[in-house]
């Protein structure tokens, strides 16, 4: 291989290769996958945490669909004292960041898990804006500009030094609305998308699985996501959706992501790593291009033009 490098820098956030574990695969980074090439990663993102431990929906919580999967986990996980008493530390594996994303069903909850990571040195923060499974009859915060914006602007005021990432939800009419509301908040980062909203239907037991949908089938629209949103936001996008290979990797990298999430491929490829490291790799190498920067946006309508479309601030 050339000279070519896979480093990449999403405003202050430094990755040795553009590839991110999405939040909720990796648990919180603890447990050592032994077949897994950590040199090839990035950052992994934590399963998100709340202020309160969350015992899960009841089972099933996964169901396979033909081209993705279902999973309706309900954000299950132990609650933000138990996590930095007993995870956050474990989760350091050396020369990948760790990212840990929080969730709150108000501004006051997500204030406090924020501060309550700051006071730990917690560097990077995702804010997890939409999360389809824990309150099906309230909309998710990223499915409403203002309150995505008020949600990152109360966050990103107390960890001012670190960075922040917004994950918004695709299920919305336009996802560009909520992606300027939060860059506007001040989010550095976002990260796009989360799951799609989905129902599978259990004819043996007769019953409905309703969660969201992850994994191949909703790569166009993840796709479509960073394609929009990088014609409107200056900050760096970290494109997740339906990532299997690193053909995939590249097609959201050449859309206008900096950086991708895995999630469910990593269920059935412990070499998607490996794959789409050298897909990029190749990728450069045959079109001259020395770092990956370079190829961020290359197939966007906005290199073509240079032209930002008008937008209205919040
Ligand atoms: C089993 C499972 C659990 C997930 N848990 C979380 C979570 O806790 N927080 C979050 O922001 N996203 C969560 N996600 C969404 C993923 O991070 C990712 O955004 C989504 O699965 C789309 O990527 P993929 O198609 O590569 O799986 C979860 C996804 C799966 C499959």
């Amino acid at each position: 291989m050339g000279k070519q490098s896979l480093k990449i820098a999403l405003n202050k956030l430094n990755l040795k290769t553009p590839i991110i574990v999405a939040s909720g695969i990796f648990s919180y980074g603890e447990i050592d996958i032994g077949y897994l090439d950590y040199k090839k990663l990035g950052a992994v993102v934590t399963k998100t945490i709340t202020i309160n431990p969350k015992e899960g929906n009841p089972q099933p919580r996964l169901w396979e669909t033909p081209s993705g999967m279902i999973n309706c986990i309900g954000l299950q996980n132990p609650g933000i004292k138990e996590f930095i008493r007993k995870k956050l530390y474990s989760a350091n594996i050396p020369n990948v960041k760790t990212i840990v994303s929080i969730s709150g069903e108000s501004v006051d909850e997500v204030k406090k898990l924020t501060e309550m990571l700051v006071k730990k040195d917690v560097k990077v923060i995702e804010l997890n804006l939409s999360c389809p499974n824990v309150n099906r009859q309230n909309l998710m915060v990223s499915q409403n500009p203002e309150d995505t914006y008020r949600f990152v602007k109360a966050v990103k005021e107390i960890c001012r030094s670190k960075t922040l990432i917004a994950k918004v939800s695709p299920n919305v009419t336009d996802i560009t609305e909520t992606a300027l509301a939060a860059e506007d908040g001040g989010a550095d980062i976002l990260s796009l998308i989360n799951t799609l909203k989905a129902i599978a239907i259990d004819t043996e037991k007769r019953g409905v699985i309703e969660g969201g949908l992850s994994g191949p089938a909703i790569k166009p629209v993840g796709l479509k996501a960073v394609y929009d949103t990088y014609q409107k936001v200056d900050i760096p996008l970290i494109g997740i959706g339906g990532i299997t290979t690193g053909q995939d990797a590249l097609e959201y990298i050449l859309a206008g992501a900096s950086a991708i999430g895995i999630g469910s491929a990593l269920f059935s490829n412990p070499y998607i790593a490996d794959q789409i490291c050298e897909t990029l790799t190749v990728f450069l190498e045959r079109n001259n291009l020395k770092n990956l920067s370079d190829a961020t946006g290359l197939l966007n309508e906005k290199n073509k033009t240079g032209a930002k479309k008008s937008r209205k601030k919040h």
